[in-house]
């Protein structure tokens, strides 16, 4: 995974750089460092085990002068979380330094080779061998930087984005990118390079998106160009975006998480607006109207995600089974990719992913549109990979989301996936017209839905002190609120490190049931729907039990609300839409008893927002 910075122009590099790396942490945040060519013309290099914040405070009383730098945050896959596993890397000859997001697969082979010709490696990274490497081509082809970048890329196999600065040549940063995000802002006589658009938004709106295997020359006083490996000058496709700063902060809220928990009614109102059209009785999402024939056509429907975005999928699948008649397979990205899947034309393959940068999502993209299916992409960041390598999509349109655990995207997937199933459904006339109409009403209401509930807030707080001795939970649900069971398990899981199993409620007893005691917590989604009564059987099963009942239950409840030790009352909304409700408190829950254990809310160990690896 990992975030890369860079800068050149006028300006001091160093704060631009450590403010890019902030808003990238959510990438990885085991370790920091950044390269300077200072005004007298050193390469200094400072790295630290740890946070950019720690970085920021090691560097006090070093010299941080300089208008060209490279800085990265990382999450580390070869080599432990260390000082000198962290970027940059520095070549042998003193003269590179690298930054390096991604993997480089025959680093052995390549390390092999160097150490033959008398490179010796520091580091247990890939990283090192790419810049020993490069100085290797340089050196002793007598090379220009370029020159020796494209030519040691030609012999790497894997993924990467780099920057590249070299300190016999202070007006220049050479920027590669294959399979791993990197995007260049251009400003007035200077370049940004970031892994997102994030730190670069604050400088500029004007931004290129390089593509695999293009080489991007960022000279002081020149314009930007990008060349293939064989050298040619390419086009460029300089875009504009729209992000807000404001988007990027925490806005008074002690984490993103949070922040992101609360913008929800407010960010599905952004997904809805011009596409639910309430007394037209229809829902437009331009992307199903543009390919609706090829749609029509389609047989089934394979959804290939990861994390929270495969649970959105499998209420995805709910939605169009039952509102299109369309069978609907849902896979892991990470399988399928390797499973020699039955795929090809007919077939419509839908992504779903938040950063629009998960390498299995898009490696599973990539196959099965080399097979022939058509791909639908459903992703969050604007001009990220998967929108760029799909047939065609929909954003979901619910802003930066920064908290590592995701929360405002996996309700927007739903909100997008609902709308998908209604627009085919309307055109493919498997929806009666009022039941169009009583569901998009519902539609409507489902933003003032979730602000009532998340009233809850302070009753969860509270809860959430009680529970903070566990060290299970199980999580239990059915139908469409099934999936929001795993989902519920997952966000306690990935921030109190509380292990926790999602359930369908029936599956119990089969199983899982033997491990109720009066210590385990059960939450159970029992809101009214079509399968209240076998929810309140399931309730009494763990009762019996001496579980302790956690019940998610509908405004009014008489019942469950009786037998569960703790009960959180929501609004009612029709069940294809109740995931949109019953989330809320089960992020609510993770968070406060997160909170309450003292763990890194936004940055839990282990994780990062965007999985670019495999
Ligand atoms: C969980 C979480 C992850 C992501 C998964 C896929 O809170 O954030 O499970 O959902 O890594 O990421 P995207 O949606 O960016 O492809």
């Amino acid at each position: 995974m990992c975030g890369i910075v860079g800068y050149i122009g006028s300006r001091d590099a160093f704060p631009i750089l450590i403010k890019g790396l902030k808003r990238l942490e959510y990438r990885g945040y085991d370790s920091a460092g950044v390269a300077l060519l200072s005004e007298s013309n050193h390469l200094n290099v400072y790295k630290v085990k740890g946070k950019v914040s720690g970085l920021e405070e090691s560097v006090q009383k070093e010299d941080i002068s300089g208008t060209i730098g490279i800085a990265h945050t990382r999450w580390a896959t070869h080599g432990e979380p260390s000082k000198i596993n962290a970027h940059p890397h520095v070549s042998a000859s003193g003269k590179l330094a690298l930054i390096h997001n991604g993997i480089i697969e025959n680093y052995n082979v390549l390390k092999e080779r160097l150490q033959q010709k008398g490179y010796s490696f520091t580091s247990s990274t890939d990283t090192e061998v790419l810049v020993q490497l490069i100085d290797y081509m340089k050196e002793s082809g007598k090379l220009d930087l370029l020159t020796a970048v494209r030519l040691a890329l030609r012999e790497v196999v894997g993924a990467y984005a780099l920057a590249i600065i070299d300190y016999t040549n202070p007006d220049e940063v050479i920027v590669a990118r294959k399979s791993s995000p990197l995007v260049i802002g251009i400003g007035e006589n200077e370049f940004f390079i970031a892994s997102d658009a994030t730190p670069i938004v604050e400088y500029t709106d004007k931004v290129v998106y390089l593509e695999d295997e293009d080489i991007a020359i960022l000279k002081r006083g020149e314009p930007l160009k990008v060349i293939d490996f064989s050298n040619e000058e390419l086009n460029l496709e300089v875009q504009t975006i729209e992000l807000n700063l404001g988007q990027l902060e925490k806005g008074g809220y002690p984490h993103f998480m949070l922040k992101e928990i609360f913008e929800q009614p407010d960010c599905l109102r952004d997904c809805m607006r011009g596409r639910l059209r309430v007394e037209e009785n229809e829902v437009i999402l331009s992307a199903v109207m543009d390919h609706k024939d090829k749609l029509l056509e389609a047989k089934r429907i394979i959804i290939v995600a990861c994390g929270t975005s495969w649970h959105a999928a499998l209420i995805g699948r709910q939605l169009i089974e039952h509102y299109c008649r369309i069978p609907v397979q849902v896979e892991y990205a990470s399988e399928f990719r390797y499973s020699n899947p039955v795929v090809g034309g007919g077939d419509i393959v839908i992504s779903i992913s938040q950063s629009g940068e998960t390498a299995d999502t898009l490696a599973a993209v990539e196959l099965a549109r080399q097979r022939g299916a058509f791909i639908y992409g459903i992703c969050n960041a604007v001009g990220s990979s998967i929108p760029r390598n799909t047939h065609t999509g929909s954003y979901i349109h619910v802003g930066p989301e920064i908290g590592v655990a995701s929360t405002k995207a996996f309700t927007g997937q739903v909100t997008v996936l609902a709308m998908l199933a209604l627009t085919l459904a309307k055109v493919k006339g498997t929806v009666k017209p009022e039941e169009l109409q009583e569901i998009l009403k519902e539609f409507e209401t489902i933003p003032e839905k979730m602000k009532k509930a998340l009233e809850t807030n302070e009753q969860i707080a509270s809860l959430s002190k009680t529970f903070t001795y566990a060290s299970n939970f199980i999580y239990l649900g059915r139908g469409y609120n099934y999936p929001v069971a795993l989902e519920g398990a997952l966000k306690l899981k990935e921030i109190s490190y509380i292990h926790a199993e999602g359930y369908p409620a029936a599956e119990m007893k089969h199983g899982p049931i033997a491990l109720i005691d009066t210590e385990m917590p059960v939450v159970v989604i029992a809101t009214h729907n079509s399968l209240y009564e076998k929810l309140l059987s399931n309730v009494q099963e763990i009762k019996a039990r001496k579980g302790k009942v956690i019940a998610l239950v509908s405004e009014g409840d008489e019942t469950i609300s009786k037998i569960a030790d703790y009960c959180i009352e929501l609004p009612k909304t029709v069940e294809a839409l109740d995931p949109l409700i019953t989330t809320i408190p089960l992020q609510l829950m993770a968070y406060h008893i997160a909170v309450c254990k003292g763990k890194d809310v936004d940055q839990p160990r282990n994780l990062a927002k965007s999985v670019t690896v495999e």
